[in-house]
C-alpha cells in the first residue's frame, strides 16, 4: 500500500534540533526538506552586506528593496539536501556566522519580510511530501499540515550544541554568547506581533534533550504510521 503523502511542520526553540530531525524524517519519508530559517538568514546577510544595519536595522530600506532579493534552494548532489542561495550565490555557510544570528531576529520581525518568504514557502509545499522547520510553519505557512510537531530543549543542551557546530567551523565564538543569542531570539521571536513562535493546539511537544535522533525519529514515524 503506498502512503499518501503529506505535509510535516516543525517548530520551536532556537537549536532544538529542528533541521537534524526533519533532515533525517525528509530523507527516509522521500520527501523535500526546507529550513525557513535559512531564508531569513539570507535576508538578513543582505541587509548586513548592503549597508542596511550600522548600529540599527533600516526598516523602510529593507522593505524597499525587497524585490531585489532572490532566495532560491538547489540541491546538493552529495548530500541531497538544498544549499539556500541568495541572488545566485550559495550563502548556505555564511548564513549560520553569529554576525547574522544576532540581526535575524529583528529582520524577520518585519511583516513585509514575512509576507515574501511565507508565499514562497507555501509555493514550495503545494505538492505535499515536505519537511518545513521555522517557528510560524504549523501556525502561519501550513496551518492545514496533517503533522505538526513542537521541539523545545534544555538551554544548557542547546547552547552545547549549537557551540559544537560553530566549531566544526573556524568561529571564534564562546558557549556564553552562544547561549545568551540562543535565548535573545528565543524571546523576540516568541514576542513579536507577526506570526510569533506559537505552539498550536495539535503540535506534539517532543522535548529532545535527552532523546537521540534515532529516539526521536522512531516517535515520529509511529506518529505518521497512525496519520496513514
Ligand atoms: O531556524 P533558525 O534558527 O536558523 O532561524 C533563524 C531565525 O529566523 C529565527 O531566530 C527566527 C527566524 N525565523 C522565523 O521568524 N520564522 C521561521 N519560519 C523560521 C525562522
Amino acid at each position: 500500500m503506498t502512503m499518501k503523502k503529506i505535509t510535516i511542520a516543525i517548530d520551536g526553540y532556537s537549536s532544538t534540533g529542528k533541521s537534524t530531525l526533519a533532515k533525517a524524517l525528509a530523507k527516509k519519508m522521500g520527501y523535500l526538506y526546507v529550513d525557513s530559517g535559512a531564508m531569513y538568514r539570507a535576508v538578513t546577510l543582505y541587509a548586513l552586506d548592503n549597508g542596511l544595519i550600522a548600529s540599527e536595522l533600516n526598516q523602510n530600506q529593507l522593505i524597499s528593496l525587497l524585490p531585489q532579493i532572490q532566495i532560491e534552494f538547489k540541491m546538493n548532489p552529495e548530500t541531497g539536501i538544498g544549499e539556500v542561495f541568495l541572488n545566485g550565490k550559495n550563502v548556505e555557510q555564511e548564513i549560520r556566522s553569529m554576525r547574522v544570528s544576532e540581526w535575524v531576529s529583528p529582520v524577520s520581525a518585519i511583516s513585509e519580510v514575512r509576507t515574501k518568504l511565507v508565499s514562497q514557502q507555501q509555493s514550495m509545499g503545494l505538492k505535499k511530501g515536505v519537511v518545513m522547520d521555522g517557528r510560524d510553519i504549523g501556525s502561519v505557512v501550513f496551518p492545514n499540515a496533517e503533522l505538526k510537531l513542537f521541539l523545545t530543549a534544555d538551554d544548557d543542551v542547546r547552547a552545547k550544541r549549537r557551540f559544537d557546530e560553530l566549531m566544526q567551523k573556524p568561529h571564534n565564538v564562546s558557549l556564553e554568547s552562544v547561549k545568551a543569542n540562543l535565548i535573545a531570539r528565543d524571546q523576540q521571536d516568541s514576542s513579536r506581533e507577526d506570526s510569533p513562535l506559537i505552539q498550536t493546539q495539535e503540535s506534539v511537544v517532543i522535548d529532545n534533550s535527552k532523546l537521540t535522533i534515532q529516539d526521536q525519529l522512531d516517535l515520529v514515524l509511529n506518529l505518521i504510521a497512525g496519520i496513514n
